[in-house]
């Protein structure tokens, strides 16, 4: 097994990666968490992981898909959590996705003000990605994630054992992220698509060690932290957009954020950080983990900037991570006009006319 540390001090916590991972639960709970007696194991339809927390618990079925991720489904769970007596001292176990390692970590936060919990994630996006960092949290109908709360969890075990039975477009979805980590290394470092050469558990502990390090370095997202949202404000435009009537894309996170990093590529040479040979390299980068590059056909540039412009992240002004001459950094006050000609230009490469 690889392990790698997420340091934060007195609450600094283990990532255990590796086929089998699961396995190790007792062994962690009982490391991690001492005090728990009981644990509620909440896992969502349709995933098969079995898991021994070591001490007596209950299940917790939340329903398939993000519509999971909301209030009323924590207050289900807690209200689940109090009626089978679950104490403050015990432990939830997340087994799933990022839905339900974001829904059960949130609804951990709130119970009795705060109880641990341990994510036990399947799928690759939540290996990479999702399961690590300790933002929790659901949606509400006016946006995705806009409650939560940062509350670590008391570790995190990625048994790669278990993606094998990962449909195609859910492995498509964790690539993203990882073609995301290609340039989040050391400023100077050539973003590439070498980690694929690793073998998988080798893949996602190179990820899970990208994300540990910049969590230990800034926990509450101050600063730093904000480049794990490379190519985000442009996928989480589209992904919302997609869900419009008539808009007749569908894409997963992964493969949204795929495109994110090539148009962020584009707006940063449009603003004169990084050269053509730059902007290349992110297309090679993101097609070699087998991505799309393109927008979605039928993306009207107004409309899509308009769905930018409701990112939490961008308060007010339109916020983007951009690389440049110093790499991968927060770059504020982009303006609406550069961000329209860069979508457009996009539009018209993909139909032909340039
Ligand atoms: N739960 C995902 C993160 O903290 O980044």
């Amino acid at each position: 097994m690889r392990r790698i540390e997420v340091e934060l001090g007195e609450r600094r916590y283990p990532v255990v990666v590796g086929d089998g991972a699961r396995r190790e639960l007792p062994t962690v709970v009982a490391a991690a968490v001492p005090s728990a007696s009981r644990a509620a194991v909440v896992t969502q339809e349709g995933i098969s992981a079995i898991v021994d927390p070591g001490v007596p618990s209950e299940r917790f079925v939340v329903p398939d898909g993000e519509l999971a991720k909301s209030l009323s489904g924590a207050e289900a769970l807690c209200r689940g959590f109090a009626r089978t007596g679950l104490s403050r001292t015990d432990v939830v176990i997340a087994v799933g996705g990022g839905v339900v390692t974001d829904l059960a970590g949130f609804a951990a936060s709130i119970y009795h003000r705060g109880t641990a919990y341990v994510n036990v994630a399947t799928s690759l996006l939540a290996q990479v990605d999702a399961a690590i960092g300790g933002k929790t949290g659901v949606n509400l109908p006016e946006g995705k994630n806009l409650v939560g709360a940062f509350w670590q969890p008391s570790a995190v075990l990625c048994d790669t054992g278990v993606l094998a039975t990962l449909p195609p477009r859910e492995w498509a979805s964790g690539r993203g992220e990882m073609a995301k980590y290609a340039f989040l290394g050391p400023p100077g470092s050539p973003p590439d698509a070498s980690i694929l050469g690793l073998d998988l558990a080798d893949q996602v502990a190179a990820c899970a060690r990208i994300k540990a390090e910049v969590v230990s370095a800034d926990e509450r997202e101050g600063g730093r932290r904000m480049v794990l949202n490379y190519g985000h404000t442009l996928a989480h435009a589209l992904e919302a957009e997609g869900f419009e009537p008539g808009r007749g894309w569908d894409l997963r996170h992964g493969e949204a954020v795929a495109i994110g990093l090539v148009f962020a590529a584009e707006l940063a040479h449009r603003l004169g950080r990084i050269d053509g040979d730059r902007v290349a390299l992110h297309r090679r980068v993101v097609g070699a983990f087998d991505l799309p590059t393109e927008l979605p056909g039928g993306i009207d540039p107004e409309r899509t900037l308009a769905f930018m412009g409701r990112d939490k992240k961008a308060h007010h002004d339109l916020t983007f991570v951009l690389d440049g001459p110093d790499g991968v950094e927060v770059v504020r006050d982009v303006g609406e006009d550069v961000v329209l000609a860069t979508l457009a230009d996009m539009v018209t490469a993909e139909g032909g006319e340039r």
